[in-house]
């Protein structure tokens, strides 16, 4: 039996990962964060308690600024392969938290990487790098696209990604960058634009709020399904010989693309649900992302199965089902606590 590290497991792309190697048999260990609310609503459905002879997920609590107990788990656990999620992952909160995100979404894939290096395991590393360290490079981007960072959160992941190579080529560590262009699910984070734009639509749809403030509408992503992603991620740790590579459908849409489309198939006009709130504007924006996941395709045979409308779709569906939740509870006295922007 395989067995995997996944820093980030609580996360969005954590937990269909740790669900995709719990169904290829693997052994999953995740390292989590304490905190006072329970943060792991994410993976609660591939929980078994760990007293239980069939349990095969292990979380373990830890944080990237802390090397020396990264160390002690990588010793312990002996894993096989190590994915690395686990980062300060929104760019607006990046120009707020620059120096925060410097440390754990830079210096926390440095603070692994030793880890490794100390320990000596044998072990293969995956870095979840971002299309977000093209920046201002024009489309489209693929792995010889030269990196132009426009935000803390974009140079943390540019110093991360040199890291890894380096890594790879000073002590012969198999460590691999995949260059992820954005990737949506119903399990997106809520301030994220894709699922903060699903989630309002519903509530308007069914009367628990009326409006829904954005920012910048003219920028343009190439936005996939979560789920597809993370295949991606296992199939470059199992070839041959590690690399860097582009994962994106090769399809680019602006926000405001999205935001009519998800509100015109709820049947509403978003031009009168949506207002500009000049909040939600970044110092430096990235224009427009298009990935080229040639290299992908051809050396992985990795393609993405979900395309732009079904992931909407799906998105719709799964908001709305909460919303109707929601309703349901405010229909029977509870205070309305989920309306966060
Ligand atoms: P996410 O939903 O924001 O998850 C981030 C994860 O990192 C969470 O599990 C979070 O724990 C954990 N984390 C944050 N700070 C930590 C710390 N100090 N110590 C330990 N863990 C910490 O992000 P995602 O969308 O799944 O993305 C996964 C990774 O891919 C991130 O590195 C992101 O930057 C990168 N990426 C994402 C995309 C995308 O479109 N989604 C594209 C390219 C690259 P809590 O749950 O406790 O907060
Ligand atoms: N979050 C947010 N909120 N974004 C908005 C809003 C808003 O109200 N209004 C407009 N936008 C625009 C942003 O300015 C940006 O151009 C675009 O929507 C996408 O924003 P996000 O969904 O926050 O994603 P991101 O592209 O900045 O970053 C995501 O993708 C990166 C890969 O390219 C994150 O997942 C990063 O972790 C990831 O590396």
């Amino acid at each position: 039996m395989k067995r995997a590290f996944i820093t980030g497991i609580t996360g969005q792309d954590g937990s269909y990962l740790a669900e995709f190697l719990l169904n290829k048999d693997y052994e999953v260990h995740g390292l989590i964060r304490r905190a006072s609310t329970f943060n792991t609503d994410r993976i609660d459905h591939l929980y078994t308690d760990f007293h239980d002879p069939k349990a095969r997920m292990y979380l373990h609590y830890g944080d990237l600024s802390v090397s020396g107990q990264l160390t002690d788990l990588l010793h312990d656990i002996k894993p096989d392969e190590i994915y690395h999620l686990g980062a300060q992952s929104h760019v607006r909160v990046s120009f707020d938290m620059p120096e925060y995100t410097g440390d754990i979404t830079g210096l926390g894939t440095l603070r692994l990487l030793e880890a490794i290096r100390k320990t000596d395991i044998k072990t293969r590393f995956y870095q979840a790098s971002s299309s977000e360290m093209f920046g201002s490079a024009p489309p489209p981007q693929n792995e010889n696209t030269a990196f132009e960072p426009q935000s803390p959160y974009a140079a943390a992941k540019v110093f991360a990604y040199h890291m890894v190579k380096n890594y790879r080529n000073a002590y012969n560590i198999f460590a691999c960058n995949g260059i992820l262009f954005n990737h949506e699910s119903p399990r997106r984070g809520e301030t994220f634009v894709t699922r903060k734009i699903t989630r309002a639509a519903t509530r308007i749809k069914l009367g628990l709020q009326d409006k829904l403030y954005l920012g910048n509408l003219d920028a343009k992503r190439d936005w996939g399904f979560a789920g597809d992603f993370v295949e991606a991620m296992w199939l470059m740790l199992q070839q041959d010989e590690p690399n860097d590579y582009v994962i994106a459908t090769g399809e680019t849409h602006s926000v405001r693309e999205f935001v009519e489309k998800v509100f015109q198939k709820i049947g509403l006009d978003y031009e009168k649900c949506v207002e500009i709130d000049p909040k939600y504007f970044r110092p430096t924006e990235v224009d427009i992302l298009l990935g080229d996941p040639t290299r992908a395709k051809k050396e992985l045979g990795w393609e993405p199965k979900v395309g732009f409308d079904e992931l909407i779709d799906m998105m719709i569906e799964a908001d709305m089902e909460l919303a109707r939740k929601e309703k349901m509870l405010l229909d029977a006295g509870y205070k309305n606590v989920n309306n966060r922007t």
